[in-house]
């Protein structure tokens, strides 16, 4: 199993223009899952910004993630064509699926339950992105089954 690279290395990737900060996030969350506010004070050293700075581009991403989540980041569409399709079933399953109520993380560390906004497949709704893959046209019994399928 390889081992998680540090700070240091992975800031060494970059150079030090702020032009490197978005790189820089989506590295540190893809490669760890979240962004810790050591890791925001680090880069903002290497940039020679502020940390603040840091944090509002963080947390202005939905796609970044500040606090540890689960495995599976499994985001349901919260918009009005997919609540209309059938969303609120959806999500009843997903949350039995998984083992916990949207916002939260499930026990076993498998899964993070959230909502989003529209993500441009309004006509083929309910849909849902676990981690970077799309899921349209889901049912209850679809979203269970795609849970299922990931260990
Ligand atoms: S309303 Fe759900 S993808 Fe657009």
């Amino acid at each position: 199993m390889s081992e998680t690279p540090k700070n240091a290395e992975i800031l060494a990737r970059f150079g030090h223009d702020r032009d490197n900060l978005m790189p820089i996030l989506h590295e540190i969350n893809n490669t760890r899952g979240f962004i810790s506010e050591l890791d925001m004070q680090e880069i903002a050293c290497h940039l020679n910004i502020s940390a603040t700075d840091v944090y509002g581009t963080a947390t202005f991403y939905s796609y970044l993630n500040t606090e540890p989540k689960g495995k599976y980041v499994v985001r349901l569409c919260k918009s009005l064509s997919c609540d209309m399709a059938g969303k609120e079933a959806v999500a009843a399953a997903l949350e039995a699926a998984a083992g916990c109520t949207f916002g939260n993380n499930s026990n076993d560390g498998r899964f993070t339950l959230e909502y989003g906004n529209c993500m441009g497949w309004c006509d083929q709704g309910p849909a849902m992105l676990v981690n970077q893959n799309v899921h349209t046209h889901l049912t209850p019994a679809t979203a269970k089954d795609i849970l299922s399928q990931l260990k």
